[in-house]
């Protein structure tokens, strides 16, 4: 068997098996790594089994990371537009969900089946069930050792993910090896992740999901929310949890953009007997309601007849209900989040190569470079544009 390679690229997730083709061009030769039983698992699970692929509004807006223009040149050079062509290419049907997020109409396979596909023609190899033991640098060449014997290659590609999901085989590989070499991490982080509360807060509410906007000092989302037995979830919860921090408050608006002042003072005039939770109860999931009527027992009565509120008792209800103040204990951590949010400083990588600054040859794409893509596509995207950029730079260099 060949151990001496052009290029080794470690990790068959979505980055990996990208730029195993652009880096195989102009006769280069690549091998592809992965201690997995097979290529692309989170490729398959993603979306629900459908993969949301990539994101049609994909803009550097969209990505967290210490360097906020870090991730543009990859983006640019590969955009959404870039990857929906080979999508279509190998005639997968797709459609866009909702906020310009782009699924398999079928399955998820078909996305991986794509990428080997890609592979296979380029003439990439795949090595499964492998795992690197050591990495040394000796004469500018990286030698592996590795279950599968000694390898060696001019470029090496981490392309090992993040932490995310350890029963999926995530580990902090690419951040050991960054580490070796040099290069500085950014402390990653459990991000796209549900947030838990003390005491099972919510579990009554288990199971209701409304239109919310949720927001803390950095960043504001407006999507649903769903209570869970050990906290918050919903696409709402997992876009803020990129942004909160141990300690603050989350703040959220219950309303979804309803005014609830004006139907409640309307609804004071044309039947004042109405209890103030019977008339909530048309606007809000009427479960939520029962739960703030005692949770918020000591600040209002919701028991009492709209008749007896005053404009001023009602707007502070309001107020309340679209800024209710929450302080999360924690997350489900890395059990269960989407992605890591932190990883290899981009300080030290170059943003057109996705190579090292300090040691030439050694790169990192996707998931373990701290570049996070909010919930919607967009962490694919960055998977596929920053491998065609390293894939690109190997392969004409
Ligand atoms: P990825 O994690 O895909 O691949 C890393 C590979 O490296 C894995 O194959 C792993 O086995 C291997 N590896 C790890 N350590 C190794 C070691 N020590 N030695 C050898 N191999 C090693 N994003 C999105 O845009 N749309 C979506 O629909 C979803 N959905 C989704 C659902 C779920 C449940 C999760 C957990 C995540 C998502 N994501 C997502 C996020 C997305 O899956 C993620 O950002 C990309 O897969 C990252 O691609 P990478 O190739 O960087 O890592």
């Amino acid at each position: 068997m060949q151990s001496n390679w052009d290029t080794i690229i470690i990790g068959a997730g979505a980055a990996g098996l990208f730029c195993g083709p652009f880096a195989a061009a102009q006769g280069k030769r690549a091998l592809v790594l992965d201690h997995a039983a097979k290529p692309g698992e989170k490729i398959r699970i993603a979306g629900g089994g459908r993969c949301n692929f990539t994101n049609m509004h994909t803009e550097p807006g969209n990505f967290t990371g210490q360097n906020p223009h870090f991730h543009k040149s990859a983006l640019s050079r590969f955009t959404q537009w870039d990857f929906i062509e080979l999508v279509d290419a190998a005639g997968i049907a797709w459609h866009e969900k909702t906020l310009g997020q782009l699924f398999c109409d079928e399955k998820a396979t078909q996305i991986v089946d794509l990428l080997l596909e890609r592979m296979r023609k380029s003439g990439v190899e795949l090595r499964l069930k492998t795992s690197v033991d050591i990495i040394t640098r000796t004469n500018g060449r990286f030698e592996l050792e590795t279950t599968d014997g000694k390898l060696s290659c001019d470029q090496l590609v981490l392309a090992t993910g993040g932490k995310s999901i350890p029963k999926m085989g995530a580990t902090g590989f690419a951040y050991d090896i960054a580490r070796q070499f040099g290069q500085t991490l950014v402390e990653p982080r459990p991000a796209l992740v549900p947030l838990t509360f003390p005491d099972g807060r919510f579990s009554a509410l288990s199971g209701v999901s409304l239109p919310v906007s949720v927001w803390t000092k950095r960043a504001r989302f407006e999507e649903a929310l769903l209570f869970t037995h050990r906290g918050l979830s919903g696409p709402a919860i997992l876009q803020i949890s990129s942004f909160w921090r141990e300690g603050e408050d989350l703040h959220v608006d219950l309303t979804g953009g309803q005014d609830l002042f004006a139907a409640l003072r309307d609804q004071r005039q044309a039947e004042g007997r109405r209890q103030v939770s019977t008339e909530l109860a048309r606007h809000l999931p009427s479960r939520l309601v029962d739960f703030l009527t005692s949770e918020w027992a000591d600040q209002f009565d919701l028991t009492q007849r709209l008749a007896d509120q005053s404009d001023a008792k009602l707007r502070a209800l309001t107020d309340q209900l679209s800024n209710w103040a929450l302080t999360p204990s924690g997350s489900e951590g890395y059990r269960t989040a989407e992605v890591t949010l932190g990883g290899v400083d981009t300080n030290g990588i170059d943003s057109k190569s996705m190579m090292s600054k300090t040691v030439p040859g050694l790169y990192f794409i996707g998931e373990c470079v701290d570049v996070t893509g909010w919930l919607g596509g967009f962490n694919f995207q960055w998977a596929w544009a920053s491998a065609h950029a390293a894939g690109r730079h190997i392969a004409e260099n």
